[in-house]
């Protein structure tokens, strides 16, 4: 029978190449996003399940319809904040901690305590690089995302005697077709090429990165599947996908 993966936020970006790629390979694929079903690239073998994980009564719902934990759980569902950090509400705020944070780390203890420990579970929580650099503008996401790596921690300790592997993917900048295409717009303008145009982004952006290339979707998939694979050996893992150091490095 088909292995079971859950991918949150596949409704568009990442997510929704994570959820075709495992389609592809064979997986049961549920993906979890806010918008309809008829506005989801409607992936074949992608089982839409519309859900806004910023409402408290969501994560019941989504319980109640998976029953026990799938094989494969991905959160990489993000909400990025509207505006910058000191403009967002009190409510705002919370929003995006729960859908950044405090979702992924409830839902994975539901599902968890719902699944026979005879049964392996692998769960990959995805993150970025971005938790180590806030400034003003980018201080509630980085921080949601610290919280997440914190959680994820903690979920890794309660799982150490179970049969569950929780992993975090730690991303730096991603190719995603509307910074490419706004990448590929600034080098027309300015009759450069694509390539040096991204080294010069990356450079201003990430300068404690050492990268010159944004990281492609495919290479997130094969970094899931590595993971996935692992089994038990995965539990507590960071893997890190971003040319990151840090600042270490340079
Ligand atoms: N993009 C980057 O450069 C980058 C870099 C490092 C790490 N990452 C990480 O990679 C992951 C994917 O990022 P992305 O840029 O591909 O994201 P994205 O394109 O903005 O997609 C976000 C996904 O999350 C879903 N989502 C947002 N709010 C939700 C809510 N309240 N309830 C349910 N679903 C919700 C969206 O669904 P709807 O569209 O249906 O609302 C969408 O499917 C994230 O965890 C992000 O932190 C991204």
């Amino acid at each position: 029978m088909a292995q079971h993966a859950l991918v949150t936020g596949s409704s568009h970006g990442l997510g929704a190449h994570l959820a075709a790629r495992l389609a592809a390979d064979g997986w049961k694929v549920t993906g979890l996003g806010r918008r309809p079903a008829s506005e989801t690239p409607g992936t074949p073998g992608v089982d839409h399940l519309q859900a806004d994980l910023s409402r408290p009564e969501t994560l019941e719902r989504i319980t109640d319809r998976l029953g026990e934990a799938p094989d494969l759980i991905v959160h990489n569902a993000v909400s990025y904040p509207p505006r910058p950090a000191h403009e967002l509400s009190l409510a705002e705020l919370e929003d995006v901690f729960r859908v950044n944070a405090l979702v992924p780390y409830r839902l994975t203890l539901d599902l968890l305590a719902a699944t026979p420990d005879t049964r392996f579970t692998s769960i990959v929580v995805i993150n970025s690089e971005s938790m180590f650099h806030a400034d003003r503008d980018s201080g509630a996401y980085a921080a949601s995302k610290a919280a997440l790596r914190v959680l994820t921690g903690s979920l890794a300790d309660a799982c150490r005697s179970r049969n569950t592997a929780v992993a975090t993917l730690l991303l730096g900048p991603l190719a995603d077709p509307d910074k490419v295409a706004q990448l590929q717009r600034v080098a027309a303008r300015r009759g450069v090429d694509e390539a040096e145009i991204t080294r010069v982004f990356l450079r201003k952006s990430n300068p404690d990165l050492v990268i010159e290339e944004l990281i492609d979707f495919d290479a997130c998939y094969r970094s899931v599947q590595y993971l996935a694979g692992l089994g038990r050996a995965a539990n507590g893992m960071l893997c890190r996908l971003d040319g990151g150091s840090a600042g270490s490095l340079i």
